[in-house]
């Protein structure tokens, strides 16, 4: 497939970056009037229309348009059972997050819906909501679990992530999230449900390969940092490295047991201080913030500009789930990003391509346009600037999405 006459062809990389930190984060790079050339599932080819290469195959005109690698959401919960509308208008209300927890709403109550819900009904739900997100145009995302906390419910969830892996167009990186909250059976005794986490869920999991990644909730009400660290380190003697949500609620220690183990992403963030800043300095760690959690739940933004400033590289995801994000919109989160935490389009955009995908392992393969990296991009409607796509927060101004070299028509590999 060729695309000519493209007005901007963004985020085009010679040579492979791991990330882009600090002030790099400010630079997009872009060719004006450029040329893709598609071969199979990958880019073989891109630059300015005076070298367009003459092509005999399908070919896109796409004048006044952009084209830009796909979204890498690296944080999302897209397996769940049912909402949680309810619980928002207690928000309204005037209940807190935390003290909807406490009366055994949020987590436990889709826990406990999820529990009821067959693994056939979950991965239909699950289904709908990836293609919802790829029409948004994401073409890499992590799944978590989370919603289970028995040991068949967890396996459950992570058998719909299997499932939508093997019919999904886009890469999918599971994530064991079995310390999401403390169920209630277990409300007295913490370390017998960690015990069940480390000693049935862990080796199961391991065993019929269903996660890359564990993640814990180390935040105040949930899981502490000595739980954390516990649970993280048996996930590492099965090879999962961390993944973590850290200081949503609280300056939880959660970012520094997160680096201390290594952690490919710390994420929420919206509870910083100099020290969890200082901590990331030299780490191998992307932190990784989730505006519209924040927007959602109307508690503080992660402080972007601090951590840039500091040199450090952000990711952006969407953390869609039925409790605090119930929106899989990656545009929004980067208008959010620009809006509300004062990043230029630009350092959003590196932070919800490029960086997303080191948060998933992915920069080898996807997060920009380069030769050799997945076809996965998308064409947007005619726009003036790169900065109209988070300007027009809540437009869809996608027109194309292009998935492994073709068009994306809405159908998943059991669907062909
Ligand atoms: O990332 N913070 C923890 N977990 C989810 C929300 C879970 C829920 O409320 O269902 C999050 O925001
Ligand atoms: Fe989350």
């Amino acid at each position: 497939m060729l695309i000519t006459h493209i007005k901007q062809l963004v985020q085009v990389e010679e040579e492979a970056k791991k990330a882009v930190q600090g002030s790099n984060m400010a630079i997009l790079p872009s060719i004006q009037n450029a040329f893709l050339l598609i071969e199979n599932d990958q880019i073989k080819d891109f630059g300015e229309m005076k070298d367009c290469p003459s092509y005999d195959g399908e070919t896109i005109n796409a004048e006044g348009r952009m084209v830009f690698p796909s979204w890498c959401d690296s944080h999302t919960h897209i397996v769940y059972a049912g909402s949680r509308e309810g619980e928002f208008v207690d928000r309204i209300k005037g209940l807190t997050y935390e003290e909807i927890a406490e009366r055994g709403g949020g987590i436990l109550n889709s826990a406990k819906r999820l529990q009821n819900t067959s693994e056939d009904d979950l991965f239909e739900q699950a289904k709908a909501r990836l293609a919802e997100v790829i029409n948004y145009g994401t073409g890499a995302i992590e799944v978590k679990s989370g919603y289970g906390l028995t040991v068949e419910s967890e396996l459950k969830m992570l058998r719909v992530i299997q499932r939508l892996k093997a019919i999904s167009p886009i890469p999918i990186k599971a994530t064991f999230l079995g310390a999401h909250a403390v169920p209630s059976e277990y409300k007295d005794n913490r370390a017998g449900y960690i015990d069940l986490l480390i000693q049935e869920m862990l080796p199961q999991i391991a065993k019929e390969n269903l996660a890359e990644y564990c993640d814990v909730f180390c935040d105040k009400g949930f899981f502490t940092v000595e739980e954390t660290d516990k649970i993280l380190k048996a996930g590492l003697e099965y090879g999962l490295k961390p993944k973590i949500h850290a200081n949503e609620l609280a300056n939880s220690g959660g970012v520094q047991v997160g680096v201390a183990n290594n952690a490919l992403s710390v994420d929420h963030l919206e509870r910083m201080g100099t020290e969890e800043i200082k901590v990331l300095m030299d780490s191998y760690t992307m932190p990784t913030m989730l505006p519209s959690c924040a927007f959602f739940l109307s508690i503080d933004y992660a402080p972007a500009r601090q951590m840039i400033a500091a040199g450090l590289p952000v990711a952006l995801a969407t953390d869609y789930n039925p409790g605090s994000t119930p929106s899989g919109r990656m545009p929004f989160v980067i208008s959010l990003a620009c809006i509300k935490m004062k990043m230029t389009p630009e350092e959003a955009i590196n932070a919800a391509t490029i960086n997303g995908a080191y948060a998933m392992e992915l920069t080898d393969s996807h997060g920009s346009i380069m030769k050799g990296k997945k076809a996965n991009v998308f064409i947007t409607k005619p726009i003036p600037s790169i900065a109209f796509i988070p300007y027009s927060f809540g437009s869809d101004l996608i027109e194309t999405v292009i998935l492994n070299g073709k068009i994306w028509e809405g159908n998943f590999n059991d669907e062909l």
